[in-house]
């Protein structure tokens, strides 16, 4: 890579206003030697530049641009290929833009259905989450401009976000927290990462050495520029000592004062201004070198505007068609009632940083009247006002609605969450529709019970109270400004559902693994649930939900058969692989989209593991009788799990059970495998308990010839005890044992023995 200007042609002054922004969206430039600044613009789904005005909360208006379906929507497509699409087209539009980072995507777990963001992330699952993290960033990437993954790390909810602290257990973080970011990060290689606002154990993001530099850089690979978010940055100092390279927004006159005064005082050691200062002018170059300004780059937004409507299609899950009522088709002479104020005011985008004026918007109710067959008559009743949540206020809407309802041979309802309830900057308190809407369905449901609902939400919500009163939902997420098309599309079939949930549906609130622990006080959310979330944490407790992590319908139906998994290469030598391949076939008489999902479950294990992680996941297109062989491939690291004791992955030899099948609940096909691996010895020490070192093999030997034997042959001391008194010491390490009477041992026969292992001595060794 080329750098545009030497770091050592820099003064001290000039390399610490690199590591702030000139303004709101630009970093410095510095004409002297020719540096250029480059633009950075929001956002996930949609490109929010602002010519002038500049704020990061969505309120100053942006630049038409096309507006995609948000994060959740892209999230439950499980169509790695079409996020690459949707990437591509953010790219082009960023070129378009003159931007030449586009700051996204969102990939934080959805630790809990109420965080008010979670319409900007993808997944409660990381592996799910990382590999449309890295199609997307791809997408991004193969048009010369570069992507920003974010937030790393743990920022999962919105309550307190710039100050609290996720306190999160070491094996927690590195299955749940990181993996994502680690995958897109070693997939995908982003151009930028943007560090979150919150604090991680403790630490702010901004300032987490371990996080920035170690893991992301040091363990990843990472290679690009660690970005703040807007206003995370607390010391710059520290920050830029930890590796955070480029503060945004810029605190102008302080931040660069602060460096220089640190580099001149010798707090901070020069090196690692450098090292930030160089990747940031390898990512001016790197912009420079792909650059569209000037060149009259464009995009074409009719076409984006039909990509959008297709990727709205792949979204849309649907998650129940009782009596297939869907697809539609009405009789010549009937009447389709379309039902909800969100047929005509769609809500299709979330509040705050993402929000992007699109360059156009569909609604449904328009798009039902344009699709509908000849003869059959489309009438429709908004039935409520989004606006406002009392039943009563809307009894006069609700009444026009069930009379429209009782004559229609089938009612089309649109229901949702008004977009106060879904926004940056605050979490939800409940996962409730607005009373007015449930009310409405009731009543509908009296009057006529062909009742199809069509929702829009940006995060999971209760269906348990009201589902019964419909015989289809169709779960459509925050679905861009196509999304009005594209739900006319699917419920007239001339596309047929093949999204599937990547966030669980919980029966209720406090089913979700988070809630004793969501959002947490005094500074401080405790993630207590370890890394039971989502469905690790539904399926473990064996709780009903609504609807399960992985499920969606479609049209067609798809059979699984032959599973088979084959084992090649050993995990001890490094190159075991696994080949997984099941043969799947379309046994309806529509063309559909399956979504093949591979679960492992370690069987035995010496520590908590969930009954099921996926780890793989592929969407195939089948034409009716279509049959495909799917391949899956899995490696050591999954069937590993994080070991506290080794700060490593491990795997632990013996049986895994490898399942595919068409939801998180809906295995298929299983095998189980028998993999070998080095026995996980643990370190010995003094603080290993009796039982611990008699099931290490050379542990056993060395404490029974230290203790030696007694005339009858037995071990002395407690080695030789019988099975009742194992049950009670066993336990006990050996350092609290030796102190006892008759039991054997003493600290100098412990000290030789640890000496002779060769293993540590400590108060901590074997403890963990
Ligand atoms: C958000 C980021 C966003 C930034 C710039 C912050 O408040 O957390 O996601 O990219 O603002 O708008």
């Amino acid at each position: 890579m080329t750098i545009p200007c030497e770091v050592g042609r820099l003064t001290l002054e000039e390399k610490a206003s690199l590591c702030l922004g000139s303004d709101f969206w630009h970093t410095r430039a510095i004409d002297r030697l020719g540096i250029p600044a480059i633009r950075l613009s929001d956002g996930p789904h949609g490109l929010r530049t602002q010519p002038e005005e500049a704020d990061h909360l969505g309120l100053a208006g942006s630049v038409p641009a096309t507006c995609f379906p948000t994060a959740s929507a892209l999230g439950s497509s499980w169509d790695v290929a079409l996020l690459e699409r949707v990437g591509a087209a953010l790219g082009r539009e960023a070129r378009a833009l003159d931007v030449a980072v586009v700051l996204g995507p969102g990939l934080n777990i959805k630790r809990s259905p109420l965080c008010g963001r979670n319409f900007e992330y993808l997944s409660e699952d990381p592996v799910l989450s990382g590999d449309l993290a890295a199609a997307i960033v791809q997408g991004i990437q193969s048009q010369g401009v570069g992507a920003c993954v974010k937030h790393f790390a743990a920022n999962n909810q919105e309550t307190d976000r710039l100050r609290v602290s996720a306190a999160i257990d070491e094996r927690t973080l590195r299955e749940i927290y990181l993996t994502g970011f680690e995958r897109v990060v070693t997939q995908a290689q982003p151009w930028t990462v943007m560090c979150a606002y919150n604090r991680v154990n403790g630490t702010y993001a901004s300032q987490h050495r371990q996080l920035l530099t170690e893991v992301l850089r040091g363990e990843w690979g990472f290679r690009g520029l660690v970005m703040s978010d807007w206003g995370a940055v607390h010391d710059r100092v520290a920050a830029l000592a930890a590796g955070l390279d480029l503060e945004m927004p810029p605190n102008l006159g302080v931040s660069e004062a602060q460096i220089v005064a640190a580099v001149r005082a010798g707090d901070l050691d020069e090196s690692l201004l450098d090292a930030a200062v160089t990747r940031i002018l390898a990512l001016v170059d790197q912009a420079g070198r792909t650059a569209a300004v000037g060149t009259g780059a464009s995009f074409d937004a009719d076409e984006h505007h039909a990509l959008a409507r297709t990727a709205a299609q792949g979204c849309a899950v649907l998650l129940k068609n009782e009596d297939q009522i869907l697809p539609l088709q009405p009789q010549v002479g009937a009447t389709i009632a379309v039902i909800g104020a969100f047929a005509r005011t769609p809500r299709y985008q979330g509040a705050g940083s993402s929000q992007v004026n699109p360059t156009r918007l569909d609604n449904a109710l328009d798009e039902i009247l344009a699709l509908a067959p000849p003869g059959v008559e489309v009438a429709f009743a908004p039935g409520f006002d989004i606006d406002a949540d009392q039943v009563e206020g809307n009894a006069a809407l609700r009444r026009e609605a069930v009379a429209l309802a009782r004559g229609a041979e089938v009612v089309v309802v649109f229901l949702g969450l008004p977009d106060r309830d879904e926004s940056e900057g605050v979490d939800r308190t409940h996962l409730d529709l607005p009373p007015s809407q449930t009310r409405l369905l009731a009543e509908l449901a009296e009057a006529n019970p062909g009742i199809v609902v069509v929702l829009a939400n940006g995060s999971a919500v209760r269906l348990s109270d009201w589902e019964d009163h419909a015989k289809a939902v169709l779960e459509c997420w925050l679905s861009g400004q196509a999304g009005g098309g594209a739900a006319a599309d699917l419920l007239f079939g001339r596309a047929n559902p093949s999204g599937r949930l990547a966030e669980s549906l919980p029966r209720r609130l406090q089913d979700t693994p988070s809630y004793l622990n969501f959002p947490g006080d005094s500074g401080q959310v405790h993630y207590g649930e370890g890394i039971f979330v989502g469905y690790r944490g539904h399926d473990a407790l064996e709780q009903p939900v609504s609807y399960p992590f992985g499920h969606g319908l479609s049209y067609t139906t798809f059979e699984y058969r032959d599973l088979s998994a084959r084992v090649s290469g050993r995990h001890d030598d490094g190159d075991l692989e696994i080949s997984v391949s099941c043969v799947v076939t379309n046994t309806g008489s529509r063309a559909g989209k399956e979504v093949v999902q591979l679960y492992v479950r370690d069987v035995e294990a010496s520590v908590a593991r969930p009954l099921r992680e996926l780890k793989r996941f592929t969407k195939v297109s089948l034409a009716p009788g279509e049959a495909t062989t799917v391949t899956l491939r899995l490696a050591s690291r999954d069937l590993s799990y994080w070991s506290v004791a080794r700060h490593g992955w491990v795997l632990e030899a013996g049986h895994f059970e490898i399942a595919v099948g068409a939801s998180s609940r809906d295995l298929r096909c299983r095998a189980t495998l028998d993999i070998a691996a080095q026995p996980i010895r643990p370190p010995l020490g003094a603080m290993s308990t009796l039982d611990e070192w008699l099931a290490d093999p050379a542990g056993s030997v060395a404490l029974r010839a230290a203790v030696g034997t007694d005339e009858t042959g037995r071990p002395r001391g407690v080695v030789g005890g019988d099975e009742e008194l194992r049950k009670v010491i066993g336990s006990f390490p050996l350092r609290t044992l030796a102190a006892f009477p008759g039991s054997g041992l003493d600290h100098e026969m412990l000290d030789t023995l640890i000496e002779q292992l060769d293993g540590p001595v400590g108060p901590d060794a074997g403890t963990g």
